[in-house]
């Protein structure tokens, strides 16, 4: 049979876009070979936040002295922590399955390869049965990238390191668990088992954790975290893992951590192996299909969306890219500006960002400087963060007074992120952001506060 569309990868680019696609009246197909959701639902981004979610619960009842409540002494049980994820994935996953069968979207369990074009279309292979269809969209995301450091991937074969997919699946508590890696997956995992009892050492290549979040935030995040006991080691060259431990090189000497369980989070890599690109040309780079914004591939009729094209890496990016690729298969002119993603650790305090950062404005020579203010400006904050030291950081526009950039870190920051997103979005500039009526009192005010405090 001859479909409009087939698409490869049922994550969150290939799932929303099959969703998008079916609105189109477009006669869709969508492969699947692991599990529907990919690996946001499954192993990823909802998983995380249910973990997260009962660290915080029982953060929250071990400082809850602090605000004057007091009920005996607070315990976690890890291992209901994960049954309670597997419950929250399995009705997640269950819902894109509904979602894209009342969309009339047509599903195949399993892998498919690309096996080339011919006059009516592309051909995909799936088991011993083949498939045809106008145009294709190939949406298969990404893993977890694991280098060849010497024994690094025997010990994720036996059992020792980990990658995001086995953490989450862990029912034991590791004493002392090593991260390899500071970045977002490195640290809102180190987050969750400093809450929950472990002794978590974090091993940073670079000089500072977060990437390319502002250095301001990263700090105070860091400080937080080192004060409840997570263990930072920036500047660490990873040598050798295994045998009880990682090894790693810093100022010239060998040192090493010891550990029960290591987590290896040092970036992901596309999905772009085995799946028969090379058959239709399809133009990769370091790894990763080349796309333009508007999801178009340099072979006319095949899209790709999502972290396979290695520009962003998020779900919610991933989201994007796959209804504009729709809406560009569907003749609607469409495509996704790069320069307003937001971005959030889900760490406690959250981090969340959008444009441009003190560094990157740098970096660009760009005519812009940075204003930060504390959170304790707002109220509410002050009323539910005893000590809290979290901040708000706007980038503006000197000439323009636009705002190119927004960065906080407390509590809320990943609800009010979208809020700061429509504004360096539409270039708003900050009289304009000065006339918006905030509620009050709410976190979110110490943006208001803040670009009145720019003068
Ligand atoms: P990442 O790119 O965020 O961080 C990797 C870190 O590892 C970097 O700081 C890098 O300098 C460091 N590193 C690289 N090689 C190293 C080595 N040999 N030794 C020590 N450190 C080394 O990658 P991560 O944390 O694995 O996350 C992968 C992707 O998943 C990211 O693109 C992220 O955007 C996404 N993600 C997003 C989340 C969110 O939005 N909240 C949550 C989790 C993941």
């Amino acid at each position: 049979m001859l479909y409009d569309l087939i698409i490869i990868g049922g994550g969150p680019a290939g799932y929303n876009a099959a969703e998008r696609a079916a609105d189109g009246k477009l006669k869709t197909l969508l492969f699947e070979s692991r599990a529907l959701g990919g690996v946001c639902l499954n192993e990823g981004c909802i998983p995380t936040k249910t973990l997260l979610y009962s660290a915080k619960i029982y953060d929250y009842a071990k400082h809850s002295t602090e605000y004057g409540v007091s009920f005996g002494s607070a315990s976690i049980d890890h291992a209901f922590v994960i049954e309670r994820k597997n419950k929250v994935v399995k009705t997640l996953v269950g819902g894109v399955s509904a979602k894209l069968k009342k969309a009339g979207v047509e599903v195949v369990a399993g892998k498919a390869e690309i096996l080339g074009k011919t006059a009516a279309g592309f051909t995909v292979k799936s088991g011993d049965k083949e498939y045809s269809a106008k145009q294709l969209l190939i949406c298969t995301g990404s893993e977890a990238a694991v280098p060849g450091i010497p024994g690094l991937r025997e010990s994720v074969a036996d059992g020792f390191a980990m990658t995001n997919r086995e953490i989450l699946g862990m029912t034991a508590v590791p004493e002392k668990l090593v991260v390899i890696g500071g970045g977002v997956i490195g640290l809102e995992m180190a987050s969750y088992f400093n809450s929950i009892g472990s002794k978590v050492k974090v091993l940073e290549m670079l000089d500072h954790i977060a990437g390319p979040t502002d250095r301001e935030i990263s700090t105070i995040l860091q400080k937080n975290y080192a004060k409840r006991g997570v263990e930072f080691q920036l500047g660490a060259k990873v040598t050798a893992v295994g045998s009880g431990g990682v090894t790693y090189e810093l100022n010239g000497k060998t040192e090493t951590a010891v550990a029960d369980k290591v987590l290896v989070s040092i970036g992901r890599r596309a999905n772009t192996a085995g799946i028969g690109l090379e058959n239709i040309g399809v133009l990769t780079e370091r790894g990763a299909i080349v796309t333009a914004p508007t999801g178009k591939t340099n072979v006319p009729g095949v899209w790709a969306a999502g972290d396979v094209n290695g520009r962003s890496m998020l779900a919610h990016t991933a989201y994007r890219e796959g209804e504009v690729a729709i809406n560009n298969i569907l003749g609607k002119k469409d495509s996704v500006n790069y320069d307003s993603i937001p971005s959030v650790i889900y760490t406690n305090p959250e981090v969340a960002a959008v444009g441009e950062t003190s560094e990157s404005i740098k970096e660009k020579g760009l005519d812009a400087s940075a204003h930060s203010l504390t959170m304790r400006y707002s109220g509410r904050y002050v009323a539910e963060n005893e000590g809290g030291d979290g901040i708000v950081k706007l980038i503006v526009d000197n000439k323009h007074n636009s705002v190119l950039g927004v960065h906080m870190i407390g509590s809320y920051a990943s609800e009010i992120i979208y809020g700061a997103a429509m504004m360096v979005e539409r270039q708003m500039r900050l009289e304009n952001v000065r006339e918006f009526v905030f509620p009050h009192p709410t976190v979110c005010e110490v943006i208001r506060e803040a670009a009145f405090d720019i003068k």
